[in-house]
């Protein structure tokens, strides 16, 4: 009906996630809340773990992209489903050790990456680090040294595609803060700075073309040009590389019409090429990485709010204030992010009411524009669709406002996976 079929009507007219219904929810935790439906993320997992198992002879590994949402009870899910993960940041990187991840299948990226974050990461063993620029090269090999440790790095390589949207466009996007340019010649010499340096062993490419991306066709052509990259070191260097990072980006749907392909077509459509790009290069079939984060949890998450205040602008709009805002969920005011929103106390009747959701912040924190709900009332409960990626992972204080739970629904029952914030943290770390 909605988004993701997990969502329901229940006989109150009310909306349900993971068969609980949205208003009893909001009553038992408060709002704003945080919902996640576990099934809908462990069905993500086993869909991109299959996909390599139908295509590639499991010749692959789906590293899922902690940035889009990241918290303990995530690193255990995959865990179990035998994910491994991509980390940025000394937190996330301590987040999932601190659970006991498999730090082999844990992969360091970052464009500005601090000594200590390459220390933590070497010295508990983490699989691969992600190298972005000459100077990380050169630290990553210093520190290496005085661990007495081998690094297992990939050189982060800017394939000239760039593909945000429907659309995507090929050569010239040099122009990024991330990894090294092919076109320029400069991935190049990475490749070679890199075969120099004692302590590194170069096992990998890896590329990432952007967000939201709701065709495969970009990633097709991306995984063509870094296997004639592949080629290109094996002839020139005899060096083989045997591992090839694809990156994340694959989209979901955030309104009906979005669309989105089945997670499993990625696989399918890339192995093809793959497999018939090496044949014709003669060269190894590479290992595959992928990096998905949006598309593992963001359709398995809502974000429900009370609607407080209801302000007619007659002839303009009418503003629908809620108890939530831009620190919960900063998308909207940073992007201009497009939800589906669903008056949950009033979900079986007709979505005809025109609304803009304002948040409550001091800002002009719109959380959706002229948005069409059931005609809402003070009190109702209101659910923003496919929020479980980057959205609790990006929320802050603003305002002094603490942040909400996270709550996880799995056979009709909730837990608490991360704690909602008090007046009293907030003031914690003040001194
Ligand atoms: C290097 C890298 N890998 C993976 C991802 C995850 O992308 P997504 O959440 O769109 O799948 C990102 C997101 O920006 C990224 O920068």
């Amino acid at each position: 009906m909605w988004v993701n079929d997990t969502l329901n009507v229940n006989e109150k007219g009310h909306l349900t996630i993971g068969g609980v219904d949205c208003t009893e929810l909001a009553k038992e935790y408060g709002t704003p809340l945080y919902v996640m439906d576990e099934d809908v993320i462990v069905q993500a997992c086993r869909s991109y773990k299959k996909s390599f198992e139908k295509y590639y002879n499991g010749k692959g590994l789906p590293l899922f992209a902690s940035k889009a949402f990241c918290c303990k009870e995530m690193y255990r899910i995959l865990a179990q489903e035998g994910l491994g993960a991509d980390v940025v940041s000394g937190g996330e990187l301590y987040t999932a050790l601190s659970v006991g991840f498999p730090a082999e299948n844990l992969h360091l990226h970052g464009n500005n990456k601090k000594p200590e974050e390459v220390k933590l990461a070497l010295q508990n063993g983490v699989g691969k680090i992600v190298i972005d620029n000459f100077p990380e090269l050169e630290m990553v090999d210093q520190i290496a040294a005085k661990l007495n440790k081998t690094a297992h790095i990939s050189i982060r390589v800017k394939p000239g595609v760039d593909a945000h949207t429907h659309d995507f466009i090929k050569t010239g996007k040099i122009d990024s803060k991330f990894g090294f340019a092919l076109e320029t010649g400069e991935a190049f010499k990475a490749v070679e700075q890199a075969l120099l340096c004692k302590n590194l062993v170069l096992d990998e490419l890896h590329c990432h073309i952007g967000s939201q991306i709701l065709d495969t066709e970009p990633f097709v052509t991306t995984a063509e040009i870094m296997l004639d990259f592949i080629y290109e070191i094996q002839t020139k260097f005899n060096y083989k590389i045997t591992q090839l990072n694809l990156g994340g980006g694959f989209g979901i749907n955030y309104k009906q019409e979005d669309n989105r392909p089945p997670f499993d077509s990625y696989m399918e459509a890339v192995s093809a090429a793959l497999q018939a790009k090496a044949s014709a290069l003669n060269i190894v079939v590479p290992y595959i990485f992928i990096e998905p984060g949006r598309s593992i949890v963001g359709e398995s998450g809502i974000n429900l709010y009370t609607i407080g205040a209801i302000k007619e602008i007659p002839g303009i709009r009418t503003y629908v204030s809620v108890d939530g805002s831009m620190a919960d969920n900063i998308r909207p005011a940073l992007y201009g992010a497009e939800y589906t929103v669903v008056n949950a106390t009033q979900a079986a009747n007709s979505a005809d009411f025109k609304a803009t959701i304002s948040g409550k912040t001091c800002e002009t924190d719109t959380l959706q524009e002229n948005t069409l709900i059931a005609k809402p009332a003070v009190g109702d409960i209101l659910a923003f669709l496919s929020t479980g990626a980057y959205t609790q992972s990006m929320a802050s204080n603003y305002n002094r406002t603490p942040r909400p739970p996270v709550i996880m629904v799995k056979d009709g029952k909730t837990r608490v996976v991360v704690k909602g914030e008090t007046y009293e943290d907030l003031l914690k770390l003040d001194v």
